[in-house]
């Protein structure tokens, strides 16, 4: 297999409160590589954003990255200064976020923000940076790019203000995009355009993506391998038809068996009863002990070993006895 263009080992992360720090992310360790598309799930408070801030040098002024590194294409981007991270920002990695006016400014025309940032890393002149904006334009399926660069962002739709977005964070020619959510607050025919959009930029530009997403459906739809986290920790990882097909981690069979099934109309909804312990609730042992129907007595006081069943990853002790070690 070809080198991860990103790699994260050891990851742990901690908020620093007025009484204490309190780990928000344990021992994160997963890999991106060429031209794949990685899904992160898992409930609210798992820790989805915290990890993607986390890779873009983006935590708030009251988290801190504890221990482990964050190796894209071979440079640690923990060891950054404020300045060098920036530089990857944008360039290297790019974000895109769940609602797209957050990112863009209401008081500039589509073609402007387009361009300005199109300025900034290119040295083409005016005529050549417009010429460049529309053809960036309708590469990301914008239609009458023309009349579009000089609409302002409240008179495009959800799906149309997601596509600009999408555009700007393709023009440092990012090889990697952290998408956070960025189809949650699109109806579903809108949604099935982006992720096929998504889906086009893999072929077209060997781009790479870490997807967030609450939805198995969309997580579906656009990823190769998928990454389950909980309450800051990663408990399964692998492909996403085999995670699908044969989940392992109580979790993970949980929030399967959740997703609405049209064809069981009628019955009611499985739900995972409890909720996602907040910071200070966290203790040692396996995270998922005070909601898991399968627990035993070493659930509550050790956290599980990673088991590798070929490239399926659990961490629980149901899995023990099986498999091997990672
Ligand atoms: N600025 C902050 N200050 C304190 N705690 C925070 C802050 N940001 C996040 N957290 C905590 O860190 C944990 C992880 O949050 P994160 O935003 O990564 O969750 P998420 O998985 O992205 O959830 P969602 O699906 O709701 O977006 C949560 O317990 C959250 O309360
Ligand atoms: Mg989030």
């Amino acid at each position: 297999m070809s080198q991860p263009l990103l790699s994260v080992q050891n990851l742990d992360v901690s908020f620093t409160f007025q009484d204490g720090d309190y780990a928000a992310l344990k021992n994160i360790s997963f890999s991106v590589y060429p031209k794949e598309i990685v899904g992160i799930v898992g409930e609210s408070g798992c820790g989805k954003s915290l990890t993607s801030h986390a890779i873009l040098g983006m935590l708030p002024t009251n988290a801190m990255i504890k221990k482990g590194s964050i190796q894209y294409r071979g440079t640690d981007l923990v060891s950054l200064t404020n300045e060098e991270w920036q530089s990857i920002r944008g360039s290297a990695i790019s974000m895109i976020f769940q609602e797209p006016m957050t990112s863009l400014n209401p008081l500039l025309t589509i073609g402007r923000q387009i361009s300005e940032v199109l300025k900034k890393h290119t040295g083409f002149c005016n005529k050549e940076i417009k010429e460049m904006t529309i053809a960036l334009m309708k590469e990301v399926g914008l239609p009458r790019a023309e009349e579009l660069y000089r609409a302002y962002p409240h008179q495009l739709s959800g799906g149309m203000r997601q596509r600009v977005v999408i555009a700007i964070a393709l023009i440092g020619e990012a090889d990697l995009v952290i998408a956070d959510e960025p189809t949650t607050a699109l109806d579903v025919t809108i949604q099935l355009q982006i992720l096929e959009l998504f889906r086009k930029l893999k072929q077209t530009r060997n781009t790479s993506l870490v997807f967030i997403s609450h939805d198995w459906g969309v997580i579906r739809k656009v990823c190769d391998r998928v990454i389950v986290m909980y309450a800051g920790h990663i408990v399964e990882e692998g492909p996403i038809e085999e995670i699908l097909q044969h989940p392992k981690h109580p979790y993970t069979q949980g929030l399967i068996q959740s997703i609405p099934d049209y064809k069981k109309r009628g019955e009611p909804l499985h739900t995972i009863p409890g909720r996602v312990p907040a910071l200070r609730e966290r203790r040692g042992g396996c995270p998922f002990v005070d909601r898991c129907s399968l627990r035993m007595d070493i659930c509550q006081t050790t956290y599980p070993e990673g088991k590798k069943h070929g490239n399926h990853q659990v961490k629980c002790h149901l899995y023990a006895q099986e498999a091997i070690n990672i």
